[in-house]
């Protein structure tokens, strides 16, 4: 993490978890563990049908409550679909894009784009996510693919605009498995997107650009991996579905940085 320049970011992705029913008495028991400090900002990030729930139960707090996908039209014939004009008409702060569980159901980085422009123009800001397979790793060409994904998904996002994007490094090989990438690993890959940030936009801005670890984060190995200085946050799956665990990685953001 570096505070000095940009913001430490705890995110945390339902998934498909939860019935509105059982969001409302999470953030009640949430709101009741949540530490006094302000030294993150905190984001939830539910299934579509949990959001006013979540936001009625957290508006006077300082979490942020964000979807999980969007559409990238403003309105039409879209059956199904949740345009980020909506999202934010229903009090959403946040909308993750590009999570490897939509690409594997047949995303691509076009639609990543489109989501992600759309989000910036509507006020939300895009939680936008990259990572390789496990093969990719394993035949070293995980930077080459992440600059990929990063360059693909960041086309026409203005200068002034970036500094509100949000990106997630989430390994698909670490996603639920328990096999967390090692702080080296995780700071690596960070540090390459910030290098892809740089050579798109400025040094200066970069530097503003909060990069999140996601995959197997959890209480137990949030403080190693926030330690690292390219990486200013997490994305969080299973144990953002625990209170007592989510409010430990917060808690582990609250460590000295450069
Ligand atoms: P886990 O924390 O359950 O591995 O999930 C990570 C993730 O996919 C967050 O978007």
């Amino acid at each position: 993490m570096n505070r000095k320049y940009r913001k430490t970011v705890i995110a945390g992705n339902w998934k498909m978890n939860k019935t509105p029913s059982e969001t409302k008495e999470f953030m009640q028991n949430l709101k009741a563990l949540l530490p006094k400090g302000r030294w993150c900002d905190v984001a939830l990030c539910v299934p579509a049908i949990c959001i006013p729930a979540a936001v009625r139960a957290m508006r006077e707090t300082r979490v942020g409550i964000g979807a999980e996908n969007c559409n990238a039209n403003p309105s039409g014939a879209y059956t199904g679909e949740i345009s980020t004009g909506m999202l934010v008409d229903a009090g959403c702060k946040y909308v993750i894009i590009g999570h490897s569980e939509r690409r594997a159901m047949g995303e691509t980085d076009q639609d990543v784009n489109a989501k992600v422009l759309s989000a910036l123009e509507a006020g939300l800001i895009p939680i936008m996510c990259c990572g390789e397979s496990l093969e990719q790793r394993q035949s070293g060409i995980t930077s080459e693919w992440i600059a990929m994904q990063i360059k693909l998904g960041l086309q026409n996002v203005p200068e002034e605009k970036i500094r509100k994007v949000v990106i997630a490094y989430e390994p698909i090989w670490a996603i639920g498995t328990g096999m967390t990438a090692t702080p080296e690993q995780a700071q690596e890959v960070c540090e390459s997107i910030r290098t892809v940030v740089r050579k798109l936009y400025t040094s200066k801005t970069a530097r503003t650009v909060s990069i999140l670890y996601g995959g197997s984060m959890n209480e137990k190995n949030a403080f190693e991996l926030l330690a690292q200085p390219d990486i200013d946050g997490g994305l969080i799956g299973g144990a953002s579905l625990v209170p007592e665990k989510f409010v430990q990685i917060i808690e582990a953001a609250n460590q000295p940085t450069v």
